[in-house]
């Protein structure tokens, strides 16, 4: 039976693989894409959803916009990576998608008291959507099997020296995550950046002939060029897609149990992840860590889903 997901993101190059993943896969079963402020603001995360909709093909899974800002913060974009769209590269048609009239922490709310089998949320952008759902409804927290996100890592950070992007913005929202008791696997940048679109990935999606596998080469190729620019990377890591290949095929991802705090008020910290790999602190468990990646395995189920969508659209 298909694990049943909502995907919570701010597309984004790499949460555009994320919810084509998702929606190619058969090992899932996608309930519903939800947005929120990140990458870039909420109306063009939105739109970008809805552009990802269009180009692939998914039409009967309900969109809705979310929080258009952090619990407690100004919002921070990521515009120096995905650029001023939020989705720079490929020209879009019209979003023929559209969303739904229902706030996405209500919309999440109701699915989640509807489904008759718990369900897995995954996160791939700050997390302020999904601590808005488990602190307005305490109830929520009994239909989710897990919640595995992207974001933090057990390394160093993308955002500042010490944070990634996702939990810099929202620190709040994930201490709040992580403090809630529900099942958590944070997948952080010391495994995405093992999922490297290589000039190899890029010349297998390309193969596959598709429009969709040419927007989604485009897509990665301005990741990569923005990775090389900013950062030097011969080759961008698509991290988003990585929590959603967890839930696929949990072999893909290997992972520990740790304890994980979020640096609230840092002078220099704010939004590191301080995961306690050894158990120095004595802290219990709240999370599984994601610290390996089986990379072949990862692009053959992101290539497949791709393939997949990209057929059922032409
Ligand atoms: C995360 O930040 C965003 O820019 C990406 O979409 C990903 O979710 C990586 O740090
Ligand atoms: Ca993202």
């Amino acid at each position: 039976m298909p694990v049943p997901v909502i995907i919570d993101c701010d597309p984004g190059h790499d949460d555009a693989v994320a919810v084509m993943l998702a929606a190619g896969d058969p090992a899932v079963e996608l309930l519903a894409i939800t947005t929120v402020a990140g990458n870039q603001t909420l109306e063009k995360t939105t739109l970008n959803a809805r552009r990802v909709c269009t180009v692939a093909g998914i039409t009967g899974v309900p969109v809705a916009a979310g929080c258009a800002r952090p619990l407690v913060r100004p919002l921070t974009v990521a515009d120096d990576v995905h650029g001023e769209s939020g989705l720079d590269g490929p020209r879009f048609p019209d979003p023929a998608v559209d969303i739904v009239p229902e706030h996405a922490v209500e919309l999440m709310h109701r699915i989640l008291a509807e489904h008759p089998e718990p369900v897995t949320l995954v996160p791939t952008g700050p997390l302020t959507n999904v601590a808005l759902l488990l602190t307005r409804y305490p109830d929520a927290a009994a239909h989710i099997r897990e919640i595995v996100f992207m974001g933090g890592s057990t390394e160093r950070g993308n955002r500042t020296p010490a944070a990634e992007f996702n939990v810099y913005v929202d620190p709040e929202a994930a201490d709040i995550v992580l403090g809630s008791g529900v099942p958590v696997t944070m997948c952080g940048l010391n495994v995405t950046h093992q999922a490297l679109a290589t000039p190899e990935v890029l010349a297998r999606l390309e193969a596959l002939g598709t429009e969709l596998s040419r927007i989604c080469a485009e897509l990665l190729t301005y990741f990569a060029s923005t990775y090389r620019q900013l950062w030097g990377f011969t080759a961008p890591p698509v991290h988003d897609p990585v929590a959603v290949a967890r839930v696929i095929d949990p072999e893909t991802v290997r992972c520990v149990d740790a304890h994980v705090a979020v640096e609230l008020s840092g002078r220099y910290t704010r939004g590191a992840t301080v995961v306690d790999l050894h158990g120095y602190t004595g802290r219990p468990v709240n999370a599984r860590v994601a610290v390996a990646l089986d990379a072949a395995r990862f692009w053959d189920r992101v290539i497949a889903a791709v393939d997949t969508l990209g057929r059922r659209v032409r």
